[in-house]
């Protein structure tokens, strides 16, 4: 058994800036930061675009930026929380520089903005095209300098402690105690007793096969708070990329940034014709949601598995400049983009719902707090704006920090069973998780895509059961490991998704299904294919 003051699980840009707070305010507490791959990787590791804030107060205004996420989100945003984080971002981003990340500078030595899809002017602010990796490595520096934080490596959280582990019968009131974990390296399982608990565990983009997260992407938090029966909301609204790049197999697919259009960069498909004129007069820099649904269209209509992206009336040195690491992925698959176009496809990108909580990122669940990804804070609504997510990590984990250091808890001194894993057996194959991991993805792809239908739908909720049946019985046979845990989370996860979207009737922002399209606008361009 481990006793710590604050437990965090994650180590992306909500865990660690969380922990780098609470660790520095309170020297003589502990920090305990578990993650199940190394500790950098993570969704924010992959960030390309920026962190949208507002700085240029001649130029943008706070009620621009409000503005452009309002309509990003179409009527679902929370207003209240939309202002307050996009007051906070300045605050915030300064305090990220003092502790050491750098930006990239204009000519005049002023911070370099770059545009995306849906804002009305240029306000994000990047490191090359890699504003993630950049946050990892000052937040990790950071964390390293304190000597009151642990951080555990390959360390898988399992499930959450609450009422219904401990000897104590279960009542409305929900609270957590803490984690258990699976310590990756040894198969041993940890009891980590938390006075607070901080899920940071990111997204879900592996529940499709093609996706532009990384492998940790599985929604283990958001299965976890479901579990302990967290408020869990909007899960129907999952966004999908518009540029990815496009590859024949499934796995994680490289993303072409938005900055690319904002720089000028145009979609046409294989004809040469550019299409998004056609369907929003922002055109490329139409919110994401639209453009997606547009390639999808586009796809639909032709019977092509790709479209592309036209760079080549770009200045090659400008882009070389601002997208290096692009400009040399697309080398690497023999794209030369000064003359050659990216065959791009939308993928699973980013979850705008999740684990409900307040602005001061508390949960339904007495001391778990939530932040990142994995929650659901009202900020994007149905839909959201381009590089408002690193924005929105770093308001949370300070609210909560403050809200924590406002209001101290006292330790609960409650008698934590360890993990119970009697009756389980080592497993001798894998293979029943890798096919039953194979269908979900599927499943996932053809029934719960970027265009939905009840039809396809409700067949997902029978096949999902079939999946759901086997994993439990797997899980009820084996001792736990990550694979079996992740495809799990990835089932409850999925249930969610499609039991949400079937309750949604409206269609809002990201979320399409071709029955709630009303008679009058069946014949508009998008539905054309209908
Ligand atoms: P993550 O960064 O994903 O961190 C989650 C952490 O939890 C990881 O360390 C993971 O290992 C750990 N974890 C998960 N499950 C468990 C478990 N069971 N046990 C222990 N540890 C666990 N947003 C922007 O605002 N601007 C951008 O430019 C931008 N570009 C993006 C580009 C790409 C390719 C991608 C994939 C996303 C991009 N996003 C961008 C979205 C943004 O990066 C993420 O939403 C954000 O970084 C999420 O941060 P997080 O801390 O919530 O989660
Ligand atoms: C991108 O750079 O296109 C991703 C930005 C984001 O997801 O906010």
């Amino acid at each position: 058994m481990v006793n710590t003051n604050f437990l965090v699980i994650g180590s992306g840009v909500a865990g660690l800036t969380y922990a780098v707070k609470v660790a520095q305010r309170f020297p003589d507490k502990t920090v305990v930061i578990v993650t199940k791959a190394d500790e950098q990787e993570s969704n924010t590791k992959y960030a390309q675009g920026g962190v949208a804030v507002v700085l240029d107060l001649k130029e943008d205004s706070f009620e621009k930026h409000i503005q452009d996420t309002l309509l990003a989100g179409d009527g679902l945003c929370d207003e209240a929380v939309v202002e307050m984080v996009i007051k906070e971002g300045p605050k915030r981003l300064k305090e990220l520089m003092l502790w050491g990340a750098n930006f990239d500078l204009n000519d005049s030595g002023t911070l370099d903005l770059g545009i995306e899809g849906g804002h009305s002017i240029n306000r994000v602010v990047h490191h090359k095209d890699i504003t993630g990796f950049e946050l990892e490595r000052v937040l990790l520096q950071q964390v390293h300098k304190l000597s009151n934080v642990t951080v555990l490596p390959y360390h898988f959280a399992l499930d959450l402690i609450t009422e219904h582990h401990l000897d104590i019968p279960e009542s409305k009131n929900i609270s957590c105690y803490g984690a258990y974990v699976l310590d990756q390296n040894t198969g041993d399982i940890m009891t980590i007793k938390a006075d607070r608990t901080l899920l940071a565990s990111g997204g879900i983009g592996r529940l499709y096969g093609h996706t532009t997260n990384p492998t940790i992407a599985t929604g283990d938090g958001i299965a976890m708070a479901y579990r302990a029966k967290a408020e869990i909301k909007d899960m129907e609204f999952v966004q999908f990329h518009p540029t990815a790049l496009y590859d024949k197999k499934d796995g994680r697919s490289f993303l072409i940034s938005e900055a690319v259009r904002g720089l000028g960069a145009v979609l046409r498909n294989k004809n040469g014709h550019r299409f998004m004129p056609d369907y929003d007069k922002r055109a490329e820099l139409a919110s994401r949601d639209i453009v997606s649904q547009s390639i999808d269209n586009e796809l639909k209509k032709t019977g092509d598995t790709h479209v592309f992206l036209d760079c080549t009336l770009l200045d090659i040195d400008v882009f070389k400049n601002h997208f290096p690491n692009i400009y040399q992925e697309c080398l690497t698959n023999h794209i030369d983009v000064e003359k050659d176009w990216i065959p791009v496809v939308p993928a699973s990108h980013y979850l705008c719902g999740g684990i409900v909580v307040d602005k001061n990122g508390k949960t339904s669940v007495t001391n778990l707090f939530a932040c990142g990804e994995c929650s659901r804070t009202g900020l994007h609504g149905a839909n959201r704006l381009a590089s408002n997510s690193l924005l929105e990590a770093l308001v949370y984990a300070h609210n909560i920090f403050e809200y924590q250091a406002a209001h101290p808890v006292e330790p609960v001194h409650a008698f934590i069973p360890e993990w119970d894993d009697v009756g389980t057996r080592t497993p001798k194959e894998y293979v029943q998780i890798h096919h039953n991991l194979t269908q979900l993805q599927a499943l996932m792809r053809d029934y719960v895509g970027i265009v939905r239908s009840n039809n396809r739908l409700t067949k997902a909720v029978r096949h999902l059961d079939l999946i759901y049946n086997e994993v439990e019985e797997l899980y009820k046979d084996m001792k736990v490991n990550t694979a079996l845990c992740e495809l799990r989370n990835m089932v409850n996860v999925a249930h969610l998704i499609i039991s949400q979207s079937l309750e949604r009737r409206l269609n809002k922002g990201g979320y399409y299904n071709v029955d709630n399209v009303p008679a009058a606008e069946k014949d508009s361009v998008i539905n054309d294919w209908i």
